[in-house]
């Protein structure tokens, strides 16, 4: 056993951190999340994202081959880029579609480099609102996802949990194995971070097994620092969840304890 020393200031950083109208997207002293270049895409410099969720999109999209069929078209935004976004779509589109499909400034989760927008690649692709169909090679993206970690951020009909517009074309990373289990349960990052509250760390897990691999994962509330001991005889990592507390994920091998 390990003990680890966890600080109020971390819950505010990680791949499950949950940021939307409520939760603000608190930037890290330098003011940037741990940048990468989305490397291979020479025809997209400018497309930034973490590093692992790049990585992650990077294998995927060998996998499937798929940038012959999409291309990657708002990646990390700084604060001052969402403002501009903001602005200029209060001008062009007007306040409901604005509030709809952007945003606030300080809210995005553009702005946490963990989120991409894809596009279907044709010859004119709507910044704000790209096609990215269920069909094709877009389809295809979809139902491999999860296995890299990412997920459908808005779906339809969930419109009032997360406070934004149905936005097919918008991805979120959270990383394994959270992807798989909020698509098996159904649930936003809203209600996943809600749904963990059941399995407080040191006492009942949720257990989610996948190709003969299991993961634990629990919940720990934070209101100041401290101390907790945690099984190191296998990888586990921790996430803030940007509100009230961390996530635990630990795994378990195949003929593990
Ligand atoms: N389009 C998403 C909600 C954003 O602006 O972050
Ligand atoms: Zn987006």
């Amino acid at each position: 056993m390990k003990k680890l020393v966890l600080q109020k200031e971390e819950i505010y950083s990680g791949s499950l951190i949950l940021v939307n109208r409520t939760y603000a997207y608190k930037e890290n002293r330098s003011g940037f999340p741990e940048l990468s270049l989305l490397p291979g895409l020479e025809e997209e410099p400018e497309i930034l994202l973490q590093r692992r969720a790049a990585v992650l999109l990077l294998y995927l999209m060998d996998k499937i081959n798929g940038w012959q069929g999409i291309v990657p078209v708002s990646g990390w935004r700084s604060l001052r880029e969402q403002e501009e976004i903001w602005d200029s779509s209060l001008k062009e589109n007007g306040r409901k579609f604005t509030e709809t499909y952007v945003a606030v400034p300080g809210h995005s989760e553009h702005q946490t480099g963990l989120a991409i927008d894809l596009g279907r690649k044709q010859d004119s692709v709507d910044f704000i609102r790209p096609e990215f169909p269920y069909t094709g090679i877009c389809g295809v993206f979809r139902e491999r996802a999860a296995e890299y970690g990412f997920i459908e951020r808005y779906p339809e009909g969930k419109e009032a949990v997360t406070g934004i517009g149905y936005e097919p074309w918008h991805f979120r990373y959270v990383g394994v194995p959270h992807a798989g289990i909020m698509e098996r349960e159904g649930l936003t990052l809203e209600e996943y971070i809600d749904f963990l509250r059941q399995f407080p760390y040191g006492e009942r897990p949720y257990r989610y097994c996948r190709e003969g691999q299991e993961f634990l994962v629990s919940y720990l509330e934070l209101s100041e620092a401290i101390t907790i001991e945690i099984d190191d005889s296998h990888p586990y990592w921790i996430s803030g969840n940007n509100a009230d507390g961390f996530v635990i994920t630990q795994e378990r091998s195949r003929h593990g304890y």
